[in-house]
């Protein structure tokens, strides 16, 4: 089976965006939280127009071209300004999870309304075998709820935002993590994680 995966962009003090994000506004004034995807000299080979360091373009590349569909929470695609219609990922079509339907959907997207559990199964039909990227803290909240999360990468910028959307919310109980890898890179550190069951 293909595995659950989510790796997201996060300040030492655990927030996914600065403060005051909102409709076009992703990660409000929390934007340095991306610097490290444009710092550097090595281009990814899977996001066009991304130059990372080399350390942070092997642990990028190797996770994005793992991924063939994405699940994104309603707060990331309002946030994202829905993706202009398509998805974040060049490569992976976009499922949404939310409990109400958007004005329109473009052609690589596809609205899930009946539970995290229905949104990856969804994904997991489109991905071509590969494997789910979730993105959103609400989201990966609920599949680590549910049981369906196999990794987590943190890919921690040294700042201390002091407000934000988390990346984890309240969870009705703890959920051990093995630590697969961690490679410093300039302006990031990244964390992998396996969720152990
Ligand atoms: N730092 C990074 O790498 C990174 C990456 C991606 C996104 N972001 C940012 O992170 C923020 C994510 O926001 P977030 O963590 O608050 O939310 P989110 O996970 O993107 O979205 C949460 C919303 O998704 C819907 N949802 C969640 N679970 C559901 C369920 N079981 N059934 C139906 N709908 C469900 C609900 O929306 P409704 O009830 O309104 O339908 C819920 O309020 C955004 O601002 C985004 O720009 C950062």
């Amino acid at each position: 089976m293909s595995k659950v995966v989510s790796g997201l962009a996060v300040s030492v003090d655990g927030y996914i965006t600065g403060r005051e994000p909102g409709a076009g506004r992703g990660l409000g004034d929390g934007t340095m939280l991306f610097d490290w995807y444009f710092d550097g000299d090595t281009p990814s080979q899977v996001f066009g127009g991304f130059k990372l360091s080399e350390p942070s373009a092997r642990v990028f590349d190797a996770l994005a071209s793992r991924v063939g569909a994405v699940v994104a929470g309603r707060n990331t695609y309002e946030d994202s300004g829905h993706f202009d219609g398509g998805s974040p990922h060049p490569a992976a079509p976009l499922v949404l999870l939310s409990h109400r339907r958007p004005p329109e959907l473009g052609e690589r997207q596809t609205l899930v309304t009946t539970g995290i559990e229905d949104a990856i199964a969804a994904a997991r039909e489109v991905a071509g075998g590969k494997d789910v990227g979730l993105m959103g803290g609400g989201v990966v909240t609920e599949a680590l709820k549910a049981g369906l999360v196999d990794e987590l990468v943190l890919h921690q910028v040294p700042i201390l935002l002091g407000g934000g959307r988390p990346f984890f919310r309240e969870l009705p109980e703890h959920i051990r993590l093995r630590l697969v890898e961690a490679v410093p890179a300039p302006g990031v550190t990244h964390l992998h994680y396996a969720v152990e069951r």
